[in-house]
């Protein structure tokens, strides 16, 4: 048995974390944040493959079975690659899941006029993944997103109340409503963005629903845990985490108060 794997590009995969860790409280945990080579959002699919397959192996090698990649960049450039070309080289019997499916999975349930937005990073834009998966469950559903390069930096240094943010958070909606004013629901498809919500609410009709992952992803885990009682009973129940990040656990810790509201104490790890 071990612990379920939450892996990061930084900070962003903890409010997944709390969410994961509120829904299922019994099992132990480990989280790692790849902070020396955070951000992932503007780097390019080899370089995010790369960095995502030496976190993923590094907790396998720290006795997980099951890794969550709490990135969207990462799950938008190395999920599938991981999944189809290296787990079946490393361990067939181990697992990792993203978190744009569960997320894109629950959209025909929310949007009524079938017009959905996605704000994220340039990489997950890029990637094009949200409008692949979400026109393989349903093709009919319109899709525009809009990449917001300043979101994850101003979060980063704790500006993303302040009127700087505001500017960018405005320009970034507006930019998206433009393109399409029938959007009724949007994602926010970036593990950062959930901080932004009261400056997001802000400049958005209230009828438009904000999509965050956190819930979304928790329960899909909990869907998942039950349905594959072979992986469950891998995991291991004691309801402890150790979090780790590849910078100085310092810095780490104080940002870390942001996304969680708890002081921690992590640990640093060289990959
Ligand atoms: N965690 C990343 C995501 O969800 C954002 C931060 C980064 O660019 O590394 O896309």
């Amino acid at each position: 048995m071990g612990p379920i794997g939450i892996f990061d590009s930084g900070y962003g995969g903890l409010t997944i974390l709390n969410d994961i860790r509120t829904a299922l409280p019994q099992y132990d945990y480990i989280y790692l944040g790849d902070n020396a080579r955070t951000p992932y959002g503007t780097r390019s699919f080899e370089v995010v493959y790369q960095y995502t397959l030496e976190c993923v192996e590094k907790l396998f090698s720290m006795g997980c079975h099951l890794v969550i990649l709490a990135c969207n960049t990462a799950s938008a450039k190395a999920l599938r690659t991981i999944q189809q070309n290296d787990l079946p080289r490393i361990d067939a019997s181990r697992r990792v899941l993203g978190v744009i499916r569960p997320t894109v999975e629950i959209l025909p349930t929310l949007s009524s006029t079938k017009h959905v937005g996605i704000l994220a990073t340039p990489g997950t834009v890029q990637s094009e993944s949200y409008p692949i998966e979400i026109h393989k469950i349903d093709p009919s559903i319109e899709v525009h997103a809009v990449a917001c390069p300043m979101w994850v930096p101003l979060i980063e240094n704790n500006e993303h109340l302040s009127e700087g943010a505001a500017y960018f958070v405005q320009k970034n909606i507006n930019e998206l409503m433009q393109l399409d004013p029938q959007i009724d629901s949007i994602i926010l498809g970036c593990t950062h963005y959930p901080l932004l919500i009261p400056v997001i609410q802000r400049y958005l009709m209230p009828s438009i629903r904000i999509i965050s992952q956190g819930t979304i992803v928790a329960a899909s885990l909990k869907d998942y845990l039950t349905r594959h009682p072979e992986m469950e009973q891998k995991c291991r129940k004691g309801g402890g985490c150790i979090y780790f990040t590849t910078e100085s656990p310092g810095k780490f810790n104080t940002s870390a108060t942001l996304f969680l509201n708890q002081r921690i104490e992590a640990l640093h790890l060289e990959l």
